[in-house]
This record gives structure tokens, sequence and C-alpha cells, in this order.
């Protein structure tokens, strides 16, 4: 969701920070914008639409010269999709241009402010009164002017600013939304996520909440909100370059998909020691666990549906209550925490602002709290009292698959682990789910390599205007991330019912032909999916299931099957949703559409 880049240094600036934008526009975005002081002014050049776009009008960013620039990928919240509101934004006397991410929430009252002072708007957006607070407020020192604006902002904001006052140098804020300071040789980049800039430096900065920063090509300063100086460490980046590249596959979807036996395996094997599963990184006391009453699984989008499964997890093996909710409700929910219980947030970037406010909301009650996180260093990483990384890597698709799987596997390792501690009635199973667990990622590898199977199903139904899915119990959870993945990214209209609910009203839009993707993974539910699969079908529904592999009667039942190798219960709904994000990755392939950027949608949400 929106992108920043910045960089001064002995090079031509505007060709970097397109090459990092480029980087960054997995984050979604409508329209894109870079400027560069030259010459006593700053020159900017903005573009509603692709970044290809800008990169014609600008040959690349050859025309536009100068060594130290800002650059910006707009997802739109207020004003629409043009060129006068994308970024950057020009204060009134043209001396501060700035790039911003986040919500201004007092923009209105700060525009009106500034309007009676004689400023003129040229855009709808809430970001144009950052840089002429910067004018109003100016104090003669970059530092100190942005540290005086941003006393007025109300919101979440990264900011990056140039002054031709310090043209020299580049200043970037921010709260509530990612900002990493790149240090190179002689050079220096500004980014809102790694992957920007791997492939330049891997020693970064990265800012934490009201922390300032001003680069020159030659070093980094910090400051806290007031403008007075402060020390940061340097964060080594040690993953590979190839990591966030397409790596021959076509799509970053289909490379991360064919990538979760390794995100498996580096998620639970460090975790499996002597048949046991250790978890004592998170350095939780035993006695602590065993007063555990309640969980609260936090967590919004896939998230959340792996939250649910969580939840499904933890119940049968530890026997402890859990809630799971969608952080965008919590947060706002008042919700009853206890010093027994525990809040689990589950999120791939660790930036989500509903989670971060939802983490927040449970610091302040005094609660503990668990971080399942796949971004190192992230907001929400640093900020939880407890970190379990899921170690899926970089993720760039929109869509979230490896990272999905590796917080189910996470919150597996969890739901074993505190069985395991609490001694509860299912501890004599854990070995037999250590072992499944070590044996998860070659099994799932069989499941991805019949990949052509599932792409000739989707061909089938590539063109249909409503599919749904029904299962129950864990396999209603991982009905939710089936729909939710085709709906993202091939723009069908899917629901996920509990199968046993369909007939309380929604069985009343399965019509002949319609498509039922039907999950049926569980033992002690297939009875009941059985007759489920016949009540669709009953109705002129298309069955296609998805149950052990060798269960001739579902496959019976149905006119389509894919059988899931045998592992475990617990295992299978991590393997299960592998045909599923397989089927929604072909089905919007073959309807032409953009499968790593989908329409309106953004990797990293990091507004309410
Ligand atoms: O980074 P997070 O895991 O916190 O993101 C949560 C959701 O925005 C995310 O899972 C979203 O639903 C994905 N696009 C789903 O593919």
């Amino acid at each position: 969701m929106c992108g920043i880049a910045g960089y001064i240094g002995p090079r031509q600036a505007a060709p970097v920070l397109l090459e990092a934008l480029k980087k960054l526009e997995y984050r979604g975005y409508d329209s894109a914008g870079i400027a560069l002081i030259e010459d006593g002014h700053i020159q900017v050049r903005k573009a509603r639409g692709r970044l290809q776009h800008l990169m014609d009008i600008t040959s690349g960013g050859m025309e536009t010269p100068g060594h130290v620039g800002i650059g910006h990928t707009r997802w739109a919240t207020h004003g629409e999709p043009s060129d006068r509101n994308s970024h950057p934004h020009l204060s009134n006397d043209e001396r501060f241009a700035v790039v911003h991410n986040g919500i201004i929430e007092n923009f209105r009252q700060l525009k009106e402010m500034l309007i009676s002072r004689g400023y003129h708007f040229h855009s709808d957006t809430d970001s144009e009164v950052i840089s002429n607070l910067m004018q109003e407020y100016d104090q003669g020192s970059l530092v100190e002017t942005l540290a005086a604006a941003a006393v007025h902002l109300e919101g979440s904001y990264a900011l990056g600013v140039l002054s031709l006052d310090e043209p020299g140098a580049i200043a970037a804020l921010r709260k509530d939304s990612p900002l990493i300071i790149g240090r190179g040789e002689g050079e220096n980049y500004l980014v809102s996520d790694i992957p920007a800039i791997i492939s330049h430096t891997r020693d970064v900065y990265l800012l934490e909440d009201g922390e300032i920063a001003l680069m020159t090509d030659s070093e980094v300063s910090f400051f806290d909100a007031y403008g007075a100086p402060i020390g940061k460490k340097v964060f080594h980046v040690d993953w590979d370059v190839s990591a966030a590249e397409k790596g021959g596959f076509e799509h970053f979807m289909m490379k991360e998909i064919m990538e979760q036996p390794q995100a498996l395996q580096e998620t639970i094997r460090p975790r499996i020691k002597d048949g046991r599963i250790d978890l004592s990184e998170l350095g939780l006391e035993g006695g602590w666990l065993k007063a555990l009453h309640t969980i609260h699984i936090v967590a919004c989008g896939s998230a959340y549906h792996a939250g649910r499964l969580g939840k499904n997890l933890i119940e049968m093996s530890a026997r402890i209550p859990v809630t799971v909710e969608i952080a965008s409700e919590f947060r706002y929910s008042d919700p009853i925490l206890q010093p027994d219980h525990l809040v689990i947030l589950v999120s791939q970037s660790g930036e989500t602002a509903d989670s971060i406010a939802a983490l927040r909301e449970a610091k302040r009650q005094g609660v503990k709290t668990l971080a399942i996180v796949n971004v190192l260093g992230s907001t929400i990483a640093r900020e939880a009292d407890h970190v379990l990384y899921t170690w899926a890597g970089p993720e760039i698709a929109v869509a979230t698959t490896k990272a999905y799987t590796a917080q189910v596997a996470a919150l597996v390792l969890f739901s074993g682990y505190i069985a395991q501690e609490r001694g509860s009635a299912y501890a004599p199973r854990l070995n037999i789910l250590a072992e499944a667990l070590l044996k998860l990622p070659e099994v799932a590898r069989q499941v991805l390599d019949d990949h052509s199977r599932v792409q000739y199903l989707a061909s089938l139904f590539f063109n249909h205007r409503d599919i749904y899915f029904i299962g129950r119990g864990i396999d209603y959870s991982l009905s939710l991330e089936g729909s939710l993945k085709l709906k993202e990214i091939s723009y069908i209209h899917s629901e996920a019912q509990p199968a046993g609910e369909l007939k309380h009203g929604t069985i009343s839009l399965i019509q002949p032909g319609t498509l039922v993707i039907a999950l049926a993974t569980q033992k002690k539910l297939r009875d009941k999916m059985l007759s489920n699969i016949q009540e669709v079908r009953a109705r002129g529904a298309v069955v296609l299931s998805i149950a052990a592999r060798g269960d001739k009667e579902i496959a019976a039942v149905s006119d389509h099957f894919i059988g899931i190798p045998p592992l475990s219960d617990e295992l299978e709904p991590i393997l299960a949703v592998m045909p599923l994000q397989l089927f929604a990755y072909y089905v919007a392939a073959l309807n032409g559409n953009d499968v790593d950027k989908p329409r309106n949608l953004a990797k990293s949400v990091t507004v309410e």
C-alpha cells in the first residue's frame, strides 16, 4: 500500500528511484511520481497509472537530472487516482517536496487553517497539507521544520521530504507506517520495504515511531520527535536477493506457491528437537502457560483464516478456549482481557495497521502478547512481548500463499507446545505430530507436483461467475481461505459456508452447473460431508471435492476429486490449501488478470 523511495549519492537519482519503485509495485498502487533537486529548484514528474507510464515519459528517469530525489507509488485513499493527486506534493513556495504513506486524519482542519493563512491546494489529498505545514512552520533546519510540522499531524505517516534550503539531504519521519533507510558506500537510500534496496545494500536502519532521519550521501543521523539526536543500530538483512526475484516463474505467486515446502521446512525443522516441539525461544514460562486461561487470536484477511485454524488446533490439543477476531473489529470492541489471557497477533508483514492497533490495545490492558510474524524487525515483531517467526522468506505477490501455510505451521507448533507444557490429554500424541511435521515439507512437494491436474480443473471452471466452498470445522476455516484466494485474484464472486449451515439459506443460490468446492479432509466429519455433497448435487451443483487420497466414497459422489496424501488430521489442512491456491492462480491467469497485483489490493495494508 503506497511505496516510498529516496536516493542521495553520486548516481543520477531518477533511474534509481524508478527501479526501487518497480520493486515496490507489489504493494499495490494506482499512480507514481518522483521529485529531484536540480539547479536550485525541485522538479516533479508524476502520472496516474502504471509505473511504466512514468518510466516512458521520463525515458526511464534519464530525462530528469539530479542526484537527490524521492519517489512514490500511490494507493488512493483521499482523492481519485489522477496526475494531480499523485505524490510528491510541493509546498506553495515550491521549496519543500513530500511523499507520504498513511492517512492524515485531521487534514480537513489543517487544510482550512492553511487556506485561512493564504495557502492554495492543488490536489484532493490529505498529504498535501504536509508540504504546506513545512512551509508554514519553517524553522530554518530541515529536521526541526519536520519536527515542528509533525506536531500538528494526527494519523499515520511515513514521510520522505526534500528541501531546497538543504539540497544535499533527504529527511524522513515515521509514525505507524514502515520506513527503512539503506546505508550504502557514499550513497544512501530510503524505502518503505527492504526488497526495494536489497540489490544495493543489506545494511539498513529500521525507523521507529516518532523518529526522524536525515540522510546525506555520506551519513545518516537520527533524531527523536523533538529533533534531539539519538543513536540507532544497523540491522543486517541476511536473506538472499533471489528470494525477491521471480526465478523463471511467470508470476511471484506461482513461485511462492512452489516455495511452500521450503517455507514449511524452515519454520518447522529448527523447532523439533529429539521428537519434541521446542518453542523455548518464546521465553514463555512453564508456570504461566499452565495457568493460561484464554487465548485471543487477532489478525486480518488470510492471517485471520490461519488464526481460525489455530483455534481449531489449540482447542483440540490443549483444551484452552480460543477466540479469533478480525483486528479492525477487535480494536474497537472494548475487548475483555485478563492477566491470564494471551493475545496472539498473526501477520505476514507485521505492519498491518489494524493488527498493530489491536496489539497496542492488548498491551494497554497489560495482557501478554505473542506475534506470529514473517517480516523480521517489523512493527508487530518489535512491539509484541514474544515473537514466533515464520521463516517463509520475502513474499511479494499480494495474495499470500507460503506465508499463510507457514502461519498455520507455526500455530500447529504452538498448539502442540502448549499441550506438551500443560501435560494435556493430547500430549501422548505429540511425538506422532512431531514426526508428521517433519514429513510435511516432502508431502507438500508431492501435492504441488500434481499442479497440472489443478490447471486442467481450472480450465473447466475459469469462466464461472459464482463459486462456493463448503467444509466443516478445520475444513471450513480452510474454505474461507480458498474462497478469499479466488476472489482476490480472479474477481469471481465466491463464498465459503460451513457445510451444515448451507441449508439455512445459501443453498437457494445453488443451480444446475454451480461449482461447489467441498473440503472433507477430517475423518470424524467426512460422513457429514458426504451428505452435504449429495445435498448440493441433488440441486444440480457440480462438485469438486478435496479429501484423503483413496476416499472412494467421496470421489464417487463428486464430479471431480483431488486426493490429499495421508499425513495426520492436524496437518492435512495445510496440504489441502495448496490445490485451492493453485486453482485460484490458474483461474486468474486464464482470465488474463494481473495475478501478482490484483486490482484495488495492496500487499501490506498500512492504513485503517
Ligand atoms: O501482512 P498481514 O498478514 O497482516 O496481512 C493481512 C491481510 O491483509 C492479508 O492476509 C490479505 O488478506 C492477503 N492479501 C490475502 O491473500
